[in-house]
């Protein structure tokens, strides 16, 4: 636990499912107050809620699409009428497609990065509007993935969002610094949620996922909730502008492992 973060606030999108979900939970128990964004069902986000209520925290749950500047405007407002500031902004919501690149359409391409870079930089840009406004030593994470550094074929429009979100923390984290403000990415490998229920769902694709894991395992959730926490308290102060790959060893050429090569 990390005592700065009671009390804090702070607008997770798309946290009504998955990696969102946990992170809204682990800053309940830190006694932080959440503004939950959804863009899913609104039952689900309301069973976030009670959770974060019933873990020690406060939150409030709130539509809205992160490639729609008014959408993302709000959840500013939203963190300010309830909760009279901001303090963390988590750029979470993402999506994912497989598609062959040359029959990747226009469509998917724009829609992948509007969700995933263009969504990601509207949180940043309106949280820095209010930090500065404020004077606020304001802190944002990014969802980015191990694919910002590993190329993934036929995910190219995701691994281009992720890739373009790494110089883009890294751009805005060093344009901030001077005022105190800090920006990380988190890289997670595989984890086990909605956004690859499907591909875990098969054995055989588990297992061959399980073997570019050098810790042998699909993570938790939770485990990339405790980075997001540690990242957004105080115990991380000198830490700006790097991405933290939570991945069981995925970055580290796994293949490479039994030592040939
Ligand atoms: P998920 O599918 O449970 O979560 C994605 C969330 O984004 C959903 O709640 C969805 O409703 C929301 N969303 C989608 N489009 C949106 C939009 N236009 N506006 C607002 N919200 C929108 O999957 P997961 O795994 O929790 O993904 C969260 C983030 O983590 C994503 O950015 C993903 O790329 C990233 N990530 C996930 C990994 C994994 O293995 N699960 C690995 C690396 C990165």
């Amino acid at each position: 636990m990390y005592a700065d973060l009671a009390g804090k606030v702070v607008v997770i999108t798309g946290s009504s499912t998955g990696l969102g979900r946990a992170m809204a939970n682990r800053f309940g128990q830190e006694k932080a107050k959440v503004v939950i964004n959804y863009f899913g069902k609104e039952e689900q986000a309301k069973e976030v809620q009670q959770e974060v209520i019933k873990a020690g925290g406060n939150a409030v749950i709130v539509h809205g699409d992160v490639t729609k500047e008014e959408d993302i405007k709000n959840l500013v407002n939203t963190a300010v009428q309830n909760f009279g500031t901001l303090d963390i902004f988590i750029n979470n919501a993402g999506i994912e497609n497989e598609v062959v690149s040359h029959e990747l359409t226009l469509v998917d391409w724009d829609k992948v990065i509007s969700t995933n870079l263009t969504g990601a930089f509207l949180g940043c840009r309106e949280a820095l509007k209010y930090f500065v406004e404020k004077q606020i030593r304001g802190n944002i994470i990014n969802m980015s993935s191990v694919h910002e550094r590993i190329p993934w074929p036929y995910f190219v429009h995701y691994a281009a969002s992720k890739g373009g979100m790494k110089l883009m923390t890294q751009t805005l984290a060093m344009e901030y610094a001077p005022k105190g403000i800090r920006i990380n990415n988190i890289g997670p490998g595989a984890i086990n949620t909605p956004i690859n229920a499907e591909k875990f769902a098969d054995p055989k694709t588990k297992r061959e996922v399980e073997k570019m894991i050098p810790l042998g395992y699909i993570g938790k959730p939770e485990e990339i909730a405790n980075v997001a926490a540690w990242l957004a308290s105080s115990e991380s102060s000198y830490v700006t502008g790097i991405t933290l790959f939570a991945d069981g060893g995925m970055t580290l050429y796994p293949a490479f492992q039994a030592g040939k090569g």
